[in-house]
């Protein structure tokens, strides 16, 4: 998967396709490579509550157009870290203007080496999946918050294409039986969960109706590997919630 990140990030910064993909789907360029559109990006203000004065870290980051987005809406420091170099950045390059309010590292999920109790907001938006481990990735995340710091997590669970209806266990789609609950709840840490199943079933159908628009175009951009990865990504949400096997949710979690 890294090293399709690293293609990703790169060639985005040279071409234009995927970049009209996303101001269509979403309702605006962030370069997102996960599913949250603007509303589901103006929930985690509305819920989160963040603001001037405040630090917050967003874990996955890319690179760095929604921590900026955040950052810009709310005027809260927002730290992003991504383990693609290339991603990190291009992120520093373009807010070497805001520095005061944005800053980037490259880090890895996996290797969490963050200062304790300094974030009074995590974000993970589509990123908790390339966590190994996430009873530990929690534990480092709570460990980097501020006493009555908060996290605000999108995360997607939900029958693969290639799985057969009958050995899915259905159940796990709820937001505290799938893999992210379950560990919230082992860890003892409390959440609050709003349901986003519709709404990505909704972005999955509009995905694939834009796609279908744009693939000349992806094409002669040299992007038809991320064509066919988001195309696969919009026929698995689609045929998973068609079937009752998906479920998609902002958390929040206040350890
Ligand atoms: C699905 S994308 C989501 C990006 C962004 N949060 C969004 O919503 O558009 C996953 C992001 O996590 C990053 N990522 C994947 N595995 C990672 C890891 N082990 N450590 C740090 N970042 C990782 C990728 O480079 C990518 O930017």
């Amino acid at each position: 998967m890294k090293d399709f990140y690293q293609q990703f990030y790169t060639i985005l910064a040279q071409t234009t396709a995927h970049a009209e993909f996303c101001a269509r789907v979403f309702g605006r360029d962030l370069c997102q490579h996960g599913f949250a559109d603007m509303a589901q990006l103006e929930k985690i203000l509305e819920v989160t509550r963040i603001g001037p004065g405040q630090r917050a870290l967003d874990l996955g980051c890319g690179n760095g157009l929604i921590a900026e987005y955040l950052s810009d809406c709310s005027g809260a420091h927002f730290t992003g870290l991504d383990y693609i170099p290339t991603a990190i950045e291009q992120a520093r390059q373009r807010t070497a203007a805001k520095a005061d309010r944005l800053a980037f590292q490259v880090g890895d999920i996996n290797a969490l080496d963050l200062p304790d109790h300094t974030f009074d907001l995590i974000v993970s938006i589509d990123t908790l999946y390339f966590s190994d481990d996430y009873a530990l990735t929690l534990r480092q995340l709570r460990q980097a918050l501020k006493p009555g710091g908060q996290m605000a997590i999108y995360f997607a669970h939900g029958r693969m294409p290639w799985e057969a209806k009958e050995d899915f266990p259905t159940e796990t789609v709820q937001p505290d039986q799938n893999p992210l609950g379950e560990a919230l709840k082992a860890a003892g840490m409390p959440f609050q969960t709003w349901d986003f199943t519709q709404d990505d079933y909704r972005l999955a159908q509009l995905r694939k109706e834009i796609l279908a628009e744009l693939r000349p175009r992806f094409e002669a951009e040299g992007l038809t590997f991320i064509y066919e990865n988001r195309s696969g990504d919009a026929n698995g949400v689609s045929g998973a919630v068609e079937s009752g096997q998906h479920g998609r949710y902002l958390y929040l979690v206040r350890p």
